[in-house]
């Protein structure tokens, strides 16, 4: 029987796109057929992480629109892994989610896993996104930010009695000053389930900037992490934590601020001159040429527009 992961989160820019391709990748090494699928209407990005951007023809919405097949708009990324694109034109305030729910639960029938890259956020592109599927994993990321976003997108869940969700860390780190901690984390968030606990990996980083993470080892420590997701994903078993925080790199020397120094008089002087006084920009647009000032003028147009 397949199943459909949502991949979602409260804030944006945590790894849900990272977390949708690398697990995709994980699941089909391990004998699985999957198909990834890019939820994020009108800001897509899946295909550059899985490098097939060039490839795109069609889309999900071509097919609820009927203007090609589904076959047509699947791409194969590797044998047993599948993907399928968002729409770049439609976003989905514009699409309607019970024909999107129809093309996915038909396209399940052919796969042991569909996931959902979602949007981020508790919007109708979210609710709509998350509706379809039977799991929902929510990634958090090692800030407070990321960890209050998540906070209120579980009540949401909880009001809501949607209550098929895990708690996904990404991007997490030994603990230092810098970041919030595993342990800080879970004590805040209490999550009923853990999916598991991924390390920050600037091999990840860079072969998802390149459109190559299918060519990263399985011996990477990243991709050890996720095989506790998978055997979360297959049998429901709560993971070993110390087990998981072993493969976590240490944080990077993040700097303090450099305590304020002294200005001196001759700077003060610097400063006044350079001021936007009324005198001042006169003192500027009467340097500048008519042709400049149009130019400048110009620029700011098309800057805005
Ligand atoms: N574990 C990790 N190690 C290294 N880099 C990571 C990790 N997780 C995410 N990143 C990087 O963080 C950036 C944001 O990731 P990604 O695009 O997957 O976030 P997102 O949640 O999908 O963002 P959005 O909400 O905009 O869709 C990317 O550059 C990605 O490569
Ligand atoms: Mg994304």
């Amino acid at each position: 029987m397949s199943a459909i992961i949502s991949i979602a989160s409260g804030k944006g820019g945590v790894g849900k796109t990272l977390v949708t391709s690398t697990l995709a990748i994980s699941l089909q090494r391990h004998g699985y057929s999957v198909l990834a699928v890019d939820a994020d209407m009108g800001l897509r990005n899946l295909d550059l992480m899985f490098g097939v951007q060039d490839e795109i023809l069609y889309d999900a919405v071509d097919i609820i629109k009927q203007r090609c097949l589904p076959n047509n708009a699947i791409l194969a990324v590797s044998p047993g892994l599948d993907f399928l694109a968002a729409s770049q034109k439609h976003t989905w305030e514009k699409i309607d989610a019970s024909s999107y729910q129809y093309v996915l639960e038909d396209l399940a029938e052919h796969y042991d896993y569909v996931l959902l890259d979602c949007p981020p956020g508790r919007g109708q592109a979210y609710k709509k996104a998350v509706a379809i599927a039977d799991y929902i994993f929510f990634v958090v990321e090692p800030t407070w930010t990321s960890m209050r976003d998540t906070s209120r997108v579980m009540q949401f869940c909880d009001k809501h009695k949607k209550f098929n969700y895990a708690i996904l860390l990404n991007n997490f780190y030994q603990p230092s000053d810098a970041f919030v901690s595993v342990r800080t984390m879970l004590d805040m968030l209490d999550p009923e389930h853990l999916a598991g606990i991924l390390p920050h990996s600037d091999v990840i980083q860079r072969a998802a900037q390149q459109g190559t993470l299918v060519a990263v080892p399985e011996s990477n420590p990243f991709f050890k992490s996720l095989e506790r997701t998978l055997v979360y994903i297959k049998k429901g078993t709560e993971l070993p934590i110390s087990d998981l925080e072993a493969l976590l790199p240490n944080a990077p020397d993040i700097a303090l601020p450099q305590e304020e120094t002294a200005i001196s008089e001759d700077e003060i002087a610097v400063e006044e001159g350079s001021a936007l006084t009324k005198q001042n920009i006169e003192k500027k647009s009467a340097g500048l040429s008519l042709r400049q000032r149009r130019q400048e003028s110009w620029s700011w147009r098309r800057y805005r527009r």
